[in-house]
């Protein structure tokens, strides 16, 4: 009596599941079809259609109280993906412990599958982490390292790592040496040599950030990674902001170690990451929670965190999906185009400080500006309070004051314009 209501209500909710995956794959399926009738248009006319991004932007569904220029932070799902989101979390809470024993492995097995295609690595390679905290963490924590080995890194790089960095000094003795990256280089070697320059025969561990969430310029990564391999040196990636904006597969960085955040530029539900280890040097990576008994050699001793809200890792299947319809070189071409098109119109223009590379190669969605003698602070509230524009404060103290702005995939070019606007309003109110 039992067993068949059992059956009942698991064919009940698989139909009724997969009724529903039908109904979101054929809304993802129009864009598809929207997008083969514009074959006959050039990449740069795809990145430039505002009717192509405005249907790209009817996936989300953005608060209209105010313009969001602060994609930087996170980017929403798109509806489809957020459907899945809670079909997915129905599902699990119905089928309770019966799919994360008897179920579930198959299912992340698929995703990881999905995401390592994606990245251009081995299954074997990718771990499914919260964030690229998490990642970077676990590669951090997890290398072997003598006193008085060095890790080299950037004075840009993202506090988080930096604490975690002054925590493994703090514990193991490892000598932490900070290099100051050039704002606005003129050639990639410029950046090269500054790493190179801070290797001594102790160096351990190249740590840098693939786009630097103040300034949003972009390193040449590639280049360091191949350098500290000359000399024998390991290096560690946080693309944060890179993944699924940036075209390009982990391989073609050349890095031993990369991690990444889902939840920003491939839109996917709030709380995944990547973490790809080289797949010869997973058994030197100790797990951050503890697990002796999975093969040193098996990336999954480093996913070891217990019981997860598995749902958000099966829609993570339909970002991957909704990533694909658009591509990466039209996303990272229309964030580009976006940013570009605040940019160009303000600097410039007298006291405004544009602190973001003008070489379109070393930058992406994100830029940051500042008007002198402006506290950045303000000029954030100006643009939320008197243009209803969200943007974040984002200061170096050593560096430069500015705001960051991030448009995303939703954005209209409009808003890149309203935001101009908004900054020539600033220079005849803070005059
Ligand atoms: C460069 C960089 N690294 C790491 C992170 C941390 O990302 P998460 O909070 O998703 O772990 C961020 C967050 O914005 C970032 O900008």
């Amino acid at each position: 009596m039992l067993r068949r209501h059992f059956i009942k209500n698991t064919a009940l909710t698989m139909a009724g599941m997969m009724a529903l995956t039908k109904q979101l794959r054929a809304a993802g399926d129009g864009l598809t079809d929207y997008l083969s009738n514009l074959s006959h248009l050039s990449l740069d006319e795809r990145i430039r259609s505002e009717t192509l991004w405005r249907a790209v932007g009817r996936h989300f569904n953005p608060a209209d109280d105010f313009i969001n220029l602060e994609y930087g932070y996170f980017s929403p799902s798109t509806l489809q993906t957020l459907d899945h989101e809670l079909a997915d979390a129905r599902m699990v809470n119905a089928r309770a412990s019966h799919y994360f024993r008897r179920e579930m492995y198959g299912d992340v097995e698929r995703v990881r599958a999905e995401l390592a295609d994606m990245a251009g690595v081995l299954a074997d390679e990718v771990c499914l982490t919260r964030n690229t905290t998490e990642s970077m963490n676990i590669v951090i924590n997890g290398l072997d390292t003598a006193p008085g080995d060095e890790i080299i890194y950037g004075d840009q790089d993202y506090g988080s790592m930096i604490q975690v960095l002054r925590m493994k000094s703090a514990r193991y003795g490892v000598t932490l040496k900070r290099v100051k990256i050039p704002l606005h280089p003129a050639s990639d070697d410029e950046i090269v040599n500054v790493y190179e320059e801070a290797i001594t025969p102790r160096t351990r561990l190249l740590h840098m950030t693939h786009m630097y969430n103040y300034s949003g310029q972009v390193i040449p990564v590639r280049k360091i990674c191949d350098m500290g391999h000359r000399h024998g040196i390991e290096s560690v990636v946080d693309a944060a902001h890179t993944f699924a904006h940036i075209n390009y597969t982990i391989p073609e960085l050349n890095c031993d170690y990369f991690a990444a955040s889902l939840h920003k530029w491939l839109c996917a539900p709030v709380g995944l990451g990547i973490l790809y280890v080289k797949a010869e040097k997973i058994p030197d990576v100790w797990p951050l929670f503890g697990d002796v008994s999975t093969d040193r050699d098996d990336i999954r001793k480093l996913e070891h965190m217990g019981t997860r809200p598995v749902h958000q890792v099966l829609a993570l299947s339909e970002a991957i999906r909704f990533y694909r319809i658009l591509g990466g070189e039209l996303r990272e071409g229309r964030l580009r185009y976006l940013s570009r098109r605040w940019m160009d119109q303000v600097r410039g223009r007298e006291r405004v400080v544009v602190n973001t590379p003008a070489d379109p190669a070393r930058h992406g969605a994100l830029g940051n500006v500042g008007i002198k003698g402006v506290d950045s602070r303000d000029l954030a509230s100006f643009f939320l309070d008197r243009h209803h524009i969200l943007t974040v404060e984002k200061s170096i103290k050593t560096l430069f004051t500015g705001v960051r702005v991030t448009p995303g995939i939703p954005t209209p070019s409009a808003h890149a314009d309203r935001f101009v606007e908004a900054i020539d309003d600033a220079l005849l109110h803070f005059d």
